[in-house]
């Protein structure tokens, strides 16, 4: 067979003759079972679909490249701060993939929905992959990783009935996590429904470290910036666009990158030194809480175009597997307790959704760095990750050749001390409110009116504990803020004023004073 020929064939490369019929004895059956190839397609065709993601399920990868300027804000060096080799020397260029996608809707869920989209880059750099698992809004719900699959199930369908999206499901767990109000003013947002992937920005929300050639350490934040600005869709355009397409962000992207309409974005971060800050009202660690960007300024490092759409959906769309664990050197974790959490759920999820060997994948292992593991076997087994020694040697150490250690880096020791004792605790520095409440105050007049009606109609759907309760907190978060919302449902502050903060909850000196004020 020539590399033409387009002669449909089995899997097993016999050529197909006839694929419009059953062999049958006679020709009105019945039907023989040693007919390999009518099994092989319907067998193959039941196995189709691998489990959706348990959360993004529905998303729309494309690809292209990240190109480094080699100098955080036009200003020093990259490796100042980071010895990853991707940053190095100004121009160079580094292959990605990026899914963007929804959260709470299935597969084929519409993309118009008010909900975080995912914003998740893989750079297949020349030490590994660095998968970069972020979002558009900035900031997260919840602060620690335990609290994942309550707050998940609150936004997935009743359990009973199947209902999606019952907002007292959403705000029942809302009214008794005060950490989600910053983000909940996000997502009700117009933010909270970009008007396509293109025109939104990007975090990584977490909080990470890079690490220098000396050892030293940052605590830093990404951000995302696009070229075609932010846009949005206020209620009211979101909810025509469902009714006429349920996919309109996919066909967006793939319809501009067709065009050549590529998307670019500015890759810039936010640096801290790497200790705990006590001179700020939040805790660094805090994935609830933005870095405020007059003290932790954001400033550019690269920028990223996007000029390839998929192949074939399924292989690369689909099967793209993205991890907070995915990092080269330079780059390294925070004891951000969401990051932790989070390291272990992707790859365990992926093990599950996709296969033990879902790195073996093209669109997954890396493209521009060598793989030499000792794991062998498996489901789906597609390549032996060998090395140039021993195929017989699948263990480490040996004298008799296989896989060596790398030589270890200059520096094995990094960062600062950490002491402590073992408990199950809080952080100390919650302030949950006050950047929800200046979220609203630096908003558009036009963008306060659409948050305000947002959560009105919200709040007008769940039962009356939970409506107290979250106007409770939106006073705490801004005046303003709870009079507006409080005037949709009929409630005053008089209503909330005898409510006690949550058993869950410990007031700043300056929440007191709100809490004495309410209203
Ligand atoms: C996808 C877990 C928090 C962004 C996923 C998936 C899981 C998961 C299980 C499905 C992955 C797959 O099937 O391939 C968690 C847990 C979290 C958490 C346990 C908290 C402890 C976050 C946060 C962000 C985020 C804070 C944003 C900064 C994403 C994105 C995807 C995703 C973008 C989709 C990746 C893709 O396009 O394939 N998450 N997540 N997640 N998560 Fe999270």
């Amino acid at each position: 067979m020539t590399d033409e020929d387009n002669t449909l064939t089995t899997r097993n490369g016999q050529p197909i003759a006839d694929n419009q019929n059953t062999r049958t004895i006679g020709e009105r059956g019945p039907a023989t079972l040693e007919n390999y190839q009518f099994m092989e397609k319907l067998a193959h065709f039941d196995r189709e679909r691998v489990p959706e993601r348990v959360v993004h399920a529905r998303g729309a990868t494309a690809f292209g490249f990240f190109e480094t300027y080699g100098t955080v804000g036009g200003e020093e060096p990259i490796s100042t701060h980071s010895r990853a080799k991707l940053f190095e020397p100004a121009g160079k260029r580094t292959e990605v993939a990026v899914r963007f996608s929804t959260v709470a809707g299935g597969r084929d869920s519409s993309e118009a929905v008010r909900d975080p989209r995912g914003f998740a880059v893989k750079f297949y750099t020349e030490d590994g992959n660095w998968d970069l698992v972020g979002n558009n809004l900035g900031v997260f719900f919840i602060r620690d990783a335990i609290k994942f699959p309550d707050f998940i199930h609150s936004q997935k369908p009743d359990p009973v009935t199947f209902e999606r999206q019952v907002p007292n499901r959403v705000f029942d767990f809302a009214s008794q996590s005060p950490e989600s109000l910053h983000m909940f003013n996000l997502v009700l947002s117009p933010r909270g429904v970009p008007a396509s992937y293109r025109t939104m920005q990007g975090f990584g929300v977490n909080t990470y470290k890079w690490v220098n050639a000396a050892g030293e350490t940052k605590l830093v934040k990404y951000h995302w910036l696009p070229k075609q600005a932010v846009k949005s869709w206020t209620e009211e355009d979101a909810g025509k666009q469902q009714g006429l397409e349920l996919g309109v962000h996919t066909k967006d992207l793939y319809g501009a990158i067709a065009a050549g309409q590529y998307p670019e974005w500015e890759l810039a971060v936010q640096l801290m030194d790497d200790h705990e800050h006590p001179e700020l009202e939040f805790d660094p660690l805090d994935d609830t809480k933005v870095w405020p960007e007059h003290v932790f300024p954001v400033r550019r490092i690269g920028r990223m175009v996007l000029d390839r759409a998929p192949e074939d959906f399924f292989a690369e769309s689909e099967q793209i597997a993205f991890g907070t664990g995915v990092l080269v050197d330079g780059l390294d974790f925070s004891d951000d307790k969401m990051l932790v959490g989070r390291t272990f759920s992707y790859s365990d999820t992926q093990r599950h959704r996709i296969g033990p060997n879902y790195l073996q994948l093209p669109v997954n292992t890396p493209k521009n760095a060598r793989v030499t593991t000792n794991q062998r076997d498996g489901a789906m087994t597609y390549a032996v990750d060998g090395g140039s020694g021993n195929p017989s040697v699948n263990y480490e150490p040996s004298i008799t050749g296989g896989p060596q250690e790398a030589p270890k880096p200059t520096h094995t020791e990094q960062g600062p001390v950490v002491e402590g004792r073992l408990t199950r605790q809080r952080i100390a520095r919650t302030n949950d409110y006050a950047q929800a409440g200046e979220r609203y105050l630096l908003s558009e007049p036009w963008e306060q009116d659409e948050l305000v009606a947002n959560w009105i109609a919200n709040l007008s759907q769940c039962d009356r504990p939970i409506q107290e309760r979250m106007l409770w907190h939106l006073y705490m978060a801004e005046t303003e803020l709870g009079d507006r919302v409080g005037q949709g449902l009929e409630l005053t502050a008089d209503d909330v004023r005898h409510l006690e903060p949550l058993a869950t909850q410990t007031l700043t000196p300056e929440e007191e004073q709100r809490r004495a004020n309410l209203g």
